[in-house]
């Protein structure tokens, strides 16, 4: 990659507050993100990583703050194409999928940003689905009801599901929380793929630091929603620097 490139930021938060009542649950946080690069974003629970993504995703304003993501700044795009084109895995979401729904038709239903197919599939979009499964190793769930499999599987079919969007941002909101040792060795395999040969950014949050693949090289650290340290993985990544954040 040459420097120019490397240098484009995908996500530039500046200065970002956001208060509920009085409170504020994030305050002055400022993060560059840059192609090529992917992040984990590590924090004690309540420290404001999911409100900050929201953010980073366009389903939230900062009460102050700039926000630019993929070179658009809020309040100057509209943010429901912008929202197309990041993908979003989260515990929450897999209370959405239709029990009934096979875990194919769940991954389709990514391409639509629908939690349901309302529409005729396209073959293309069968088959890039199908690709999606194997390339997570879960093509053997494809006709099951996505209430049977497991949750790891679960995970993968909400990634695949993301996936099939082509995102550029590709939002991992703890993964592997609730996942048996295999399940998560599996899965956080799977992350080190998508950051290998896909195109997204990928954001991995997780207060597991043990959960960061090598292919994440960098790290952005909130307390109490403010930035406590951010930086390259191999400077900042170390049980001094864990212990005074979990504190
Ligand atoms: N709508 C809201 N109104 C009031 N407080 C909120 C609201 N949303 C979040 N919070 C508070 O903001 C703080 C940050 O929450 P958030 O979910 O972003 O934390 P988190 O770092 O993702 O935590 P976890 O690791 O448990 O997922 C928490 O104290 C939470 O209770
Ligand atoms: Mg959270």
């Amino acid at each position: 990659m040459n420097k120019k490139e490397s240098d484009t930021a995908i996500v530039e938060l500046l200065n970002n507050t956001l208060y509920r009542g009085q409170t504020s649950i994030l305050k002055n946080i400022s993060w560059k993100i840059n192609q090529g690069e992917h992040w984990a974003l590590i924090g004690p629970n309540g420290s404001g990583k999911t409100t900050l993504l929201k953010i980073v995703s366009g389903s939230l304003w900062p009460s102050s703050g700039e926000v630019k993501v993929l070179g658009h700044k809020f309040g100057k795009v509209d943010l429901r194409e912008l929202r197309k084109k990041i993908g979003m895995v989260a515990s929450y979401l897999t209370e959405q999928i239709p029990a009934h729904q096979k875990a194919l038709a769940a991954v389709i239903s990514g391409k639509y940003s629908s939690f349901g197919i309302y529409q005729k599939v396209l073959d293309k979009d069968k088959i890039k689905a199908i690709q999606l499964l194997k390339f997570l190793r879960c093509l053997h769930i494809k006709g099951m009801e996505f209430q049977h499999i497991s949750q790891g599987e679960k995970q993968k079919v909400l990634i695949a599901r993301a996936l099939i969007a082509e995102p550029l941002i590709l939002i991992l909101d703890e993964p592997c929380s609730a996942l048996d040792l295999k399940s998560r060795k599996d899965v956080l395999s799977s992350v080190s793929k998508i950051c290998r040969e896909n195109n997204a950014t990928v954001i991995y949050v997780t207060h597991h630091f043990d959960e960061i693949v090598p292919e994440i090289k960098n790290i952005f650290m909130i307390k109490k929603g403010r930035n406590f340290m951010h930086g390259k993985a191999k400077d900042i990544l170390n049980v001094s620097n864990i212990k005074r954040l979990m504190a």
